[in-house]
């Protein structure tokens, strides 16, 4: 199984988690795909993007949380890339049968993320409209890997994680089975 891991965090520098992910995905049979890096503009070329995603099985888009969404470049990537006739339309099957996995971090711990909790919606609900673009390319979308609360990372647990993510992202066997 071929695995794309299209990382999207505008400063890591200043990154914590995602860079730590990052340079430990790195180390892995895995292609890392830096997308800040690689378009600091915003002009993503469309086409270059289709034909990589055309050789992987298992795309992961792995992302801090911004206001309970993806950053921009990465919902700038999928307005201009997931286009019609190649994502989506009667002819638009390119995806079909390959996989979207989420790897998130978010400052709000994941008690935060829980009817009646602060932010009051889980994290399954608010990461509903990338599972819906996953349903409507034709895509299998795995449960995401999560990790949450950063005022009480240590870094050993961000160690761990790193470690967890590893196992996780090549695991080829996440499709439930109804
Ligand atoms: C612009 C911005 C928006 C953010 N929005 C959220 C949010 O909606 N929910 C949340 O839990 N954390 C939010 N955060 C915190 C980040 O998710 C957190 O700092 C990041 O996941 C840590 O990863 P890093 O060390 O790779 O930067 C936000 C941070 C920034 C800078």
């Amino acid at each position: 199984m071929k695995t794309l891991v299209i990382v999207a965090h505008p400063n890591l520098d200043q990154s914590k988690v995602n860079k730590t992910w990052m340079n430990r995905l790195q180390q892995e049979d895995l292609t890392i795909h830096n997308l800040y890096a690689q378009y600091p503009e915003f002009e993503i070329d469309v086409e270059k993007e289709q034909k990589l995603l055309l050789e992987y099985d298992r795309i992961v888009f792995q992302f801090p949380f911004y206001w309970y969404s993806t950053p921009a470049l990465l919902k700038q990537w999928q307005d201009s890339v997931l286009s019609y006739g190649f994502a989506y339309g009667s002819e638009g099957n390119k995806l079909h049968g390959k996989e979207l996995m989420l790897v998130i971090s978010s400052g709000g711990p994941s008690e935060a993320y829980q009817a009646g909790g602060y932010n009051q919606y889980t994290m399954s609900e608010l990461t509903r409209p990338l599972q819906a673009t996953a349903n409507l390319c034709g895509m299998h979308f795995l449960p995401s890997f999560l990790l949450q609360g950063m005022m009480n990372l240590t870094d050993e647990k961000l160690q761990e994680s790193a470690e967890e993510l590893v196992t996780y992202v090549t695991n080829p066997n996440l499709r439930s089975k109804r």
